[in-house]
């Protein structure tokens, strides 16, 4: 029976905007995320555009990557990491995202990233954009909303895929991107929320700017993916969407079509146009009952088919149940809520376990697709506990995993061409829902706390051993 194949891409999964901090160092401007405070599972995080004094604003430091990237890196290569997924901050680069130059010093930190992970043998897998749109983007344009981010977006990719050309193989163009599907998008990904301050979840819901400022990053990433197959064939580029699995919560046909339905808008729309290069069919009706009408261009449609990505990657963290009746109990999931099933265990944040589920998630993708496909994101938000003696027995976090990984090798063995596995939030970072630091990831302890306090030590969770066993023995002892 087949395992995981040999070249397979060990490694884990992080964000600037969660890890980074250095938020005004080296000539780096304000992302939107920068603007927001922190929350918790019961209080929601805020925007606020004028910074208020006394309030914590998490991403700011978050955990410091920044003056720890070489000794961070040092502790993903003794647990074996083949890739390293990280994104690069726009606002580095581009302090507003419109500047016609890049900024120096932003480009010589990844530089110098990218060169500690080629040191350790680590390839590095780059998201262009995850979560941080340049909040003067924002104020200018109301983000995506408008067509200029498209040739903002094309000055930072032609920056960075020329500085990095030699460094870089592995790119995906939006985190997430599906999460415009969704009114909590709109101050994720999309930045469509000029003007606004408040709690981040009651954010005005406006879907036909959503809709909008998605078709405008539907041409930017065919134009990226297009750049990058003219001008470097050895770039190989991905599309990244949010996979939120989902059942009929019975078998009563009206559940089992509205499961379709939602799984059609929330789960294949934005891989469906990345990966096959146009809208698909279900998409008019959609549109035309929302009353969304999306303004394109000459030669938009040519630019989609030809910017059709290699290879198709997500996150994976839980699945929920449709329902159109009122009987059934809700849930809470990663950024969309959904009905609880009575088989499965929740985390405490609600995000319902489902390790068979990512089993059925690579076999539906790829059926549809057909091209390799990665798991990008994945594990379990958990209140870890610091022993006296500095240890953290994360046993739940192993179980998670493990029965994580064993479903992508019963997946590998049903004939799945999966490239590799980057759990989420390998080093504890900040949550992108919440803004806590209180939901750790990690196989590497960082002493960080909600109020700000913490030395930023680093040290080895239980997990870390069990995972570094796990890349040496590529998947077989787990
Ligand atoms: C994904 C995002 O939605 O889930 C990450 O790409 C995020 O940025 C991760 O951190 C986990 O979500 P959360 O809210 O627990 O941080």
């Amino acid at each position: 029976m087949k395992g995981f194949r040999e070249d397979f891409l060990w490694g884990g999964a992080t964000a600037a905007n969660q890890f980074e901090g250095a938020w005004n160092v080296d000539g780096k401007g304000p992302s939107v995320s920068d603007m927001c405070t922190n929350g918790s599972h019961t209080s929601p995080k805020r925007i606020t555009p004028v910074l208020e004094e006394d309030t914590l604003y998490p991403s700011r430091e978050a955990i410091d990557f920044y003056h720890h990237y070489e000794e961070d890196i040092a502790l993903f290569a003794e647990m074996g990491f083949k890739v390293f997924r990280l994104s690069i901050a726009w606002t580095r680069i581009f302090p507003t995202g419109m500047e016609k130059e890049p900024n120096e010093a932003g480009l010589a930190f990844y530089d110098k990233v990218f060169d500690a992970c080629k040191k350790h043998g680590i390839e590095p897998l780059v998201t262009i954009s995850h979560y941080e749109m340049p909040y003067a983007l924002v104020e200018a344009c109301n983000g995506w909303e408008s067509r200029e981010c498209i040739d903002y977006f094309m000055n930072y990719c032609e920056a960075i895929f020329e500085r990095y050309k030699d460094k870089v193989t592995y790119w995906l163009t939006f985190n997430e991107i599906n999460s415009g599907t969704m009114p909590m998008g709109s101050v994720l990904s999309l930045g469509t929320i000029k003007g606004f301050s408040g709690n981040v979840i009651e954010a005005p819901d406006k879907p036909q700017e959503r809709f909008q400022g998605l078709h405008h990053q539907f041409v930017a990433s065919a134009k990226a993916v297009k750049l990058a197959h003219d001008k470097y064939p050895q770039f190989k580029m991905g599309n990244m969407s949010i996979f939120a699995t989902m059942y009929p919560y019975t078998c009563n046909p009206d559940d089992v079509v509205e499961t379709q339905k939602q799984m059609q808008m929330m789960n294949w729309f934005c891989s469906d146009v990345q990966v096959r290069g146009a809208y698909p069919y279900y998409a008019d009706r959609f549109f035309e009952e929302k009353g969304i009408q999306i303004k394109m261009e000459d030669g938009d449609l040519d630019i989609l088919k030809k910017g059709c990505v290699d290879f198709y990657t997500f996150s994976y963290y839980m699945s929920n149940c449709v329902a159109t009746g009122d009987a059934a109990k809700k849930t809470s999931g990663n950024l969309m809520g959904g009905v609880k099933n009575p088989y499965l265990e929740a985390s405490d944040w609600g995000w319902q376990i489902d390790p068979k589920g990512l089993r059925y998630t690579l076999n539906e993708i790829y059926s549809r697709y057909q091209i390799p496909v990665m798991v990008v994101e994945n594990g379990l938000g958990a209140y870890d506990k610091k022993e006296e003696d500095g240890s953290v027995n994360d046993d739940y976090r192993i179980d998670y995993l493990k029965k994580h990984i064993e479903q992508m090798r019963e997946a590998v063995k049903d004939g799945v061409d999966l490239m590799g596995y980057t759990p989420w939030g390998c080093i504890d970072l900040v949550s992108a829902s919440t803004g806590e630091m209180a939901k750790r990831y990690g196989f590497i302890y960082v002493d960080k706390y909600d109020d700000g306090t913490g030395t930023l030590a680093r040290s080895r969770k239980k997990s870390f051993y069990w995972y570094k066993k796990v890349i040496e023995t590529n998947g077989e002892e787990l």
